[in-house]
This record gives structure tokens, C-alpha cells and sequence, in this order.
């Protein structure tokens, strides 16, 4: 039966550029959409920019432009990253749209009616110079409990206390550097603990994977409170219907621009919106999310969507962070790489197979050491993958055309090898890339040892043992063939030249489980180039350059 699937990504915000830390998430969620494409399902990834909030205004203020500027420019250099990332959405749109309005003023109404929204006046740190709130990071002062200076508004890097910005000893405001003074204004509240009941219910394993529904468990102990959705005026975003000078938080707005993005999609493909939206939809819905965002996701999305009547996520697939050579991302360490940098010097699969390699479907941390990873790539695609097909190539090119043989050398190992096709599809439903790449690597070792056996080498020396050489080497092609159509969720791009070469391209999963026989291939072309460490050296540097510069120009 064909699925309906609808997939997203978290939205990055408009006003930075994608780092690899991103990219985790987008590569993984990426392989599953082809995957699930592959398998014949109707399935739609969508994702946008997320375009509001206080960082996006004062970011185009510094630079002197307006956000509807700012944001542009940062639409444009992320999807140019995606796509060269070969992370292919349906539609990619951003949070400041005419949809996302639409739904965002329709599902507070709906909340409103219903009796969800709370008013109540809270004092803020407010900015006098700037006429401004200011958000706790905006405010920075010295640590009440150690006395370490230059502290943000919240919590103390030298002694980890957290405190409430009030407490700050000589606050000032980041952006003007004035004191900040206590401010009375009203704001709306979202009443959370009205879906309590709901929530308890929904976060269950069938929803979310077992560690975030323990996480679920000390949030509902510790009570679920209203949440303040409104943020005063100046800010980028919408205003809140019947409310001047009053906006929705971008939080509010962000996970409702996954519904605005396929909105605007199915408008113009012409696609049943409601199919995937309404109370009763029969559709999936996943979010791909990191776990910093759960909390977001598994308890005030749900709620809105629930409130407003509408269907909730089958489930959420949440990954845990990037660290590299097992630290977290640092400017000083150069570590802190961008997708643009990492694209001026590295090849783009490279990384969407090491990702693969060491994604599971649980929350753990993901190391990428940058050792192992030129390594890890060189060996297993240079050296065993890809070269199955150029120690076979050759021979079929120079002595037989580009024809492949009539029969197989090895119809039992081919079976072998197509038997396997739908253990590693499940593999791939379940989010266990690392053993998909683990399952295909044996595989490529035995394909290996195959040839190594066989020996075509020696018989193409030997007179009469033409038909021999010709059959070994199609069997070789026709195993390099299967295996290539495995990880194509993966690694599109090969997969696709890998297609080219062997002039036959692949529609679905089971395509490559006929073999190829009788057959002209095109003349092999090298696939992939090994991983040279000096790239990845002079990722290092200029993600260190990059940060100097950043530092000189303020
Ligand atoms: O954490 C972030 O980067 C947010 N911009 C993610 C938003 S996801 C969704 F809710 F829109
Ligand atoms: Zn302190």
C-alpha cells in the first residue's frame, strides 16, 4: 500500500549560516525521504527559513538593512547549501509568508475561542536607550553568586549558577549598553496545562523514542505552565490579531510554518492540503528534530495543534548533537565549520556517508572525527565499494565491447546479495543508517573476495577463457550494481553516475534485484576521488580564517 508521508526538518533561523552541526539533521532526514520515495510512497519533505525573532531585527539593523533584506539573503545561501548537499525538499519557503500568517492567526483564534489564551501583565528588563525588552541574552552583568563579570542574563559560565536576569549585579544591555530598567507590560499566555491529560497520553514510545518520553516524564512532574507566546513591539514578526504592537514569539510561529511551507507547496502542485492536516488525516507526519528542541515539539506543538483542532504527529524523530573530534563545535578550534566551507574543499557524499555511518535512531551524540572520517570514506568507498566496479570495468570495456555476459557466474551469490534487500530497507525505516552501512560493507567485502578468487586478472592471460573473464566481471558489475542501489538514499549522486555507466537507470528499490545481462555498459569513469587530509586541513584553517575575519570586521 502506498503511504502518504509528510516529513520536515527543523527550520533553521534566518540569520546564520548552516553548519555541519545542521547538517546532521538534514542528511538524516534527507536519506529517509529518498528511501521512502525509492519504496514507492507518496512522500513530501518540506522545511523553510525561520525568519523572525529579536536576532533576525537587530541582525539587519547592524548591517543597515531591513529583515525582509536580511532574511533573503539568508534564504538564498541556505538552500544553496542544501542543495549542494544534495538535500532535496519539496518546497522550502520561509516562516514570513502570507501562509504562515494565515495559520498562525487561525490557530490562536481557534486556541482563544476555546478559552487557551490567558492575558497577564509580567515585568521585564527593558533597554530605555534602545525602547526595547530586552531578552535574557541581550542582558549581560556580573555573576551574583561568584562575581565573575561580563555574565549573561541567565546563567554564569565560570560557577554555572542560574539566576534570573533581575539578579545580575551592574547589568547592562548588550545592544546599547545602557542599565536596563524593570518594566509592566501585558502579555498572552498559552495555557499548557489544559492538554496535560492529552500529552500525558501522546508521549508514549509510539510517538517519541524512549529516552525523550523519559525526559516527557520530569517535565509533566514538574508541572506544565502557561507559556508567554506574545513579545512586545519592536520585533520582527506578526502582530498578534486585535493586539497593536504586540507579536507572536517566533516559537509560537516556527512550527506552524512546517504547515504554511506545504501549503504553499500543495497550492501549487495542486495537492490535497487537508489530506495531511485535518483531525481525521490518514497521512504520516514526522519532524526530524534535535533533542535541544523537544520540549517545543512533543509538548506545545502537539497542544496548539490539538487546541486548534487539528492532527497531531505520528511521531517525532529526534537526534542528539554534533561533536567534532569529540568536542562540540568551537570557533577557536576551527571546528566550527560551515557548509560553504567545508563544500570549497570536501565532497559533499563524503559527508552524507559518514553522517549514515554513525546515525542511529536513538538520541545519542554524534562524533565526527576528522582522522577517521578520510579514513573511514577512503576505505570503504574507494576501496571496496567503487572498487568492485573498476576492477571489473576494464575488461568488460577493452576485450568485450561494454557487453555484459548472457548468464551469471554466480547466480547463488547474486541471491545472497538480493535477499539482502529487504532486511537493509527495514533497517533504513527504522533510522539505523550505521547498520544499512554496516550490512552493505560485508557485502562489498564479499564482493570483493569474489573477484579476488576468481582471479579474472590471470585467466585473461590464458587462451580460451574469454567467456570466463566476461562472466566474472559481469557478476562483479551486477553485485557493485546492487550494492550501489542500497546506499543511493545516501549517496544519490554516485548512485545516479554509477546509473550512467551502467546505462540503465533505477526506478525503485527492487530495480537492481534483475540482474544485467546481455547488456552494453558505458566506459567506467572514476566514481569517487580519495579523501586527501590536506582538504581536510584546510577546512580546519579557514574555518579559523573565517572566524578572524568575523573578529576584525566586529
Ligand atoms: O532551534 C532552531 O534552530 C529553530 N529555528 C528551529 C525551529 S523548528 C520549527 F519549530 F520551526
Ligand atoms: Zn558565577
Amino acid at each position: 500500500m502506498t503511504r502518504k508521508i509528510l516529513v520536515t526538518s527543523a527550520l533553521p533561523y534566518a540569520n546564520g549560516p548552516i553548519h555541519l552541526g545542521h547538517l546532521v539533521e538534514y542528511i538524516q532526514t534527507d536519506i529517509w525521504v529518498r528511501f521512502q520515495r525509492l519504496q514507492g510512497n507518496e512522500c513530501y519533505y518540506v522545511c523553510a527559513d525561520d525568519a523572525h525573532g529579536t536576532p533576525v531585527m537587530l541582525k539587519a539593523r547592524e548591517q543597515g538593512i531591513t529583515p525582509e533584506e536580511l532574511i533573503e539573503r539568508f534564504a538564498a545561501e541556505h538552500q544553496a547549501d542544501f542543495a549542494a548537499f544534495l538535500v532535496q525538499f519539496d518546497n522550502y519557503y520561509t516562516t514570513h509568508s502570507a501562509e504562515n500568517r494565515y495559520f498562525s492567526t487561525l490557530i490562536y483564534e481557534r486556541l482563544r475561542a476555546a478559552g487557551h489564551i490567558e492575558r497577564r501583565e509580567i515585568t521585564q528588563a527593558y533597554d530605555p536607550q534602545m525602547h526595547m525588552f530586552l531578552p535574557d541574552r541581550y542582558i549581560k552583568g556580573t555573576c551574583p553568586r561568584c562575581r565573575a563579570a561580563d555574565q549573561y542574563g541567565d546563567n554564569c559560565e565560570v560557577c554555572g549558577a542560574s539566576y534570573s536576569p533581575g539578579e545580575l549585579m551592574d547589568p547592562v544591555s548588550v545592544i546599547s549598553g545602557a542599565r536596563p530598567i524593570e518594566r509592566a507590560s501585558e502579555h498572552f499566555f498559552f495555557r499548557l496545562q489544559d492538554f496535560e491529560t492529552m500529552l500525558r497520553e501522546w508521549a508514549d514510545p509510539t510517538h517519541i523514542q524512549e529516552e525523550v518520553a523519559n525526559k516527557l516524564k520530569e517535565w509533566f512532574e514538574e508541572g506544565l505552565k502557561s507559556w508567554d507566546i506574545s513579545r512586545d513591539a519592536p520585533y520582527f514578526g506578526f502582530e498578534i490579531p486585535d493586539a497593536p504592537n504586540k507579536y507572536f514569539y517566533v516559537w509560537l510561529d516556527a512550527p506552524i510554518g512546517y504547515m504554511a511551507s506545504f501549503k504553499n507547496f500543495c497550492d501549487r502542485e495542486g495537492l490535497d492540503f487537508g489530506a495531511y492536516w485535518d483531525r481525521n488525516s490518514e497521512a504520516e507526519l514526522y519532524h526530524f528534530i534535535g533533542k535541544d528542541i523537544v520540549y517545543f515539539h512533543a509538548l506545545f506543538w502537539p497542544a496548539m495543534l490539538e487546541g486548534a483542532g487539528l492532527r497531531k504527529p505520528t511521531r517525532l524523530f529526534t537526534h542528539g548533537f554534533l561533536t567534532i573530534n569529540g568536542q562540540k563545535m568551537s570557533k577557536s578550534r576551527g571546528t566550527f565549520i560551515t557548509a560553504h566551507t567545508y563544500l570549497q574543499h570536501l565532497n559533499p557524499e563524503c559527508l552524507r556517508y559518514y553522517f549514515a555511518a554513525k546515525l542511529a535512531s536513538g538520541v545519542d551524540d554524534l562524533d565526527l572525527n576528522l582522522e577517521d572520517f578520510a579514513q573511514r570514506v577512503n576505505a570503504d568507498l574507494v576501496g571496496k565499494l567503487v572498487n568492485i566496479a573498476s576492477r571489473c570495468a576494464g575488461f568488460i570495456e577493452k576485450r568485450f565491447a561494454g557487453r555484459l555476459s548472457e548468464t551469471l557466474a554466480a547466480p547463488a551469490l547474486y541471491r545472497k546479495f538480493t535477499a539482502q534487500g529487504a532486511r537493509i530497507a527495514d533497517l533504513y525505516e527504522q533510522r539505523e543508517y550505521s547498520r544499512v552501512v554496516r550490512e552493505v560493507m560485508a557485502l562489498a567485502d564479499e564482493a570483493n573476495q569474489y573477484i579476488d578468487e576468481q582471479k579474472p586478472w590471470l585467466l585473461a592471460k590464458q587462451a580460451g577463457q574469454d567467456d570466463q573473464v566476461q562472466m566474472i566481471c559481469t557478476m562483479g558489475i551486477n553485485l557493485f550494481r546492487l550494492l550501489m542501489a542500497y546506499l543511493k538514499p545516501i549517496l544519490p549522486r554516485m548512485a545516479g553516475d554509477a546509473e550512467a555507466f551502467l546505462n540503465r537507470p533505477a526506478r525503485d528499490w527492487d530495480d537492481a534485484s534483475r540482474p544485467l545481462l546481455d547488456h552494453t555498459v558505458n566506459p567506467f569513469t572514476p566514481l569517487i576521488t580519495r579523501i586527501d587530509r590536506a582538504n581536510v586541513e584546510r577546512v580546519l584553517d579557514q574555518s579559523q580564517e573565517t572566524l578572524a575575519q568575523g573578529a576584525s570586521s566586529g
